[in-house]
């Protein structure tokens, strides 16, 4: 039997093996990690005790010191989730006219600039990072720019110098959509303690969840003060309204949950990072396959798994293969396609154009993020690598 052969019986044993076993089971791109029952039955006793549901009770408070602690911040305000952060984030440093941005990310990113009434101008991406591309920044800038919303995207650091450079020449905020970011260390730092402030997600699907939930963070004490007020409806004492806030605030059962989350939040990542390991070295020969590879000096989070499939080498298109893997019962997703800048929201703007945006029309439509959790099997992992290679 020569080399090919061989590879393929190995491969069809193993999806017939894996196959049978999984009997219709769905391998989805994510499954959240959930904290032990019986540590938050007491909690919620706890709170069923008290009867403070909400409004910045104990557990709010214990999450957020908590949250400062772990993440290495100086300052951080939850939020019941992560768009209502962003969009929070921008009133805060009142934030108008247009804002230099990426298009491909998740569409929360650009709808959090629509809804406070600001013009995402989109600039390409990168071709190594997929992050917002310095070097597309300064020709977008207009005499109604006020800020860069750059993303972090698949918790991969932006340039942030480069971009922190361009907002010090041209007088602009940086905000930082930070939601896939959980817990990503730049030569031992934070990436949060960079720009003029940062959110977090903490959606069920992120590396760590709160059910639903997000945060601010942010560089001193004023404008920590501020995005409280602004997430209590702009509340600043009994009968003080400091501005148009909104309700924004996380719940008490969120925060308990919160709380326990952290404690396994490293293993989690430590897991991710195993899980990672094993595709690369899976899929590091397969021809019209590539993957991001990990950058020196960072502390991954290990969120996405992202391949990308060059039609020509691989022999058939990202959506072949993706309807491929649905087959299979594995649920990868395309993130992020269609990329913002495609949906009618947005597609009307001039910087919307695809010659604009060469790369990241590009990437969108080579882009699969496969199956990553902390406790998927490895026979699992190997089960999607083998469709991925069988159709070689
Ligand atoms: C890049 C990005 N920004 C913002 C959000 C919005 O966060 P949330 O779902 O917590 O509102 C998400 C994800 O959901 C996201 O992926």
């Amino acid at each position: 039997m020569n080399t090919m052969k061989l590879n393929q019986s190995l491969v069809s044993n193993c999806e017939n093996s894996v196959a049978k076993e999984l009997k219709g089971r769905l391998i989805n791109v994510t499954s959240p990690v959930l904290p032990p029952l019986e540590e938050f039955i007491p909690m919620l006793e706890d709170i069923w005790e008290s009867k403070w549901l909400t409004n910045n009770g104990k557990y709010h408070q214990e999450f957020e010191k908590a949250l400062a602690d772990y993440l290495g911040v100086p300052y951080i305000s939850i939020f019941s989730n992560g768009t209502l952060a962003l969009i929070t984030a921008l009133q805060c440093f009142k934030i108008t006219g247009e804002v230099i941005t990426t298009p491909y990310s998740f569409v929360a990113s650009s709808h959090a600039l629509h809804w406070n009434g600001i013009e995402p101008v989109f600039a390409d991406i990168d071709p190594v990072s997929l992050n917002l591309d310095p070097n597309k920044i300064e020709a977008a800038i207009t005499s109604k720019t006020t800020a860069i919303m750059p993303v972090h995207v698949y918790g991969n650091p932006c340039d942030v110098k480069a971009i922190q450079n361009i907002a010090d020449t041209y007088g602009l905020k940086v905000i930082y959509d930070a939601a896939h970011a959980f817990s990503v260390d730049v030569n031992g730092d934070s990436v949060l303690n960079y720009g003029d402030i940062s959110i977090l997600s903490f959606h069920a699907t992120k590396v760590f969840n709160t059910i639903e939930g997000g945060a601010i963070i942010c560089r001193d004490e004023a404008t920590k003060k501020r995005i409280d007020y602004l997430k209590n409806f702009g509340f600043a004492g009994e009968t003080k309204v400091i501005g148009p806030g909104i309700n924004a605030k996380m719940n008490e059962l969120q925060a308990a949950y919160g709380l326990l989350q952290l404690k396994s939040i490293d293993i989690s990542i430590d897991k991710r990072r195993n899980v990672t390991k094993l595709y690369k070295t899976l899929l590091r020969d397969v021809k019209g396959i590539s993957f991001l590879e990990d950058i020196e000096g960072v502390k991954h989070n290990y969120s996405y798994f992202p391949i990308f499939v060059d039609e020509k080498e691989y022999g058939k298109t990202r959506d072949e293969l993706y309807e491929e893997l649905k087959r299979h019962n594995i649920f990868g997703r395309r993130y992020f396609y269609p990329l913002i800048s495609q949906f009618p929201t947005y597609s009307g703007l001039p910087s919307a154009s695809a010659d604009n945006l060469q790369v990241a029309e590009a990437i969108t439509k080579q882009v699969i993020c496969l199956p990553i959790y902390p406790d998927i099997e490895i026979d699992i992992v190997k089960y999607i690598v083998s469709v991925i290679k069988s159709r070689l």
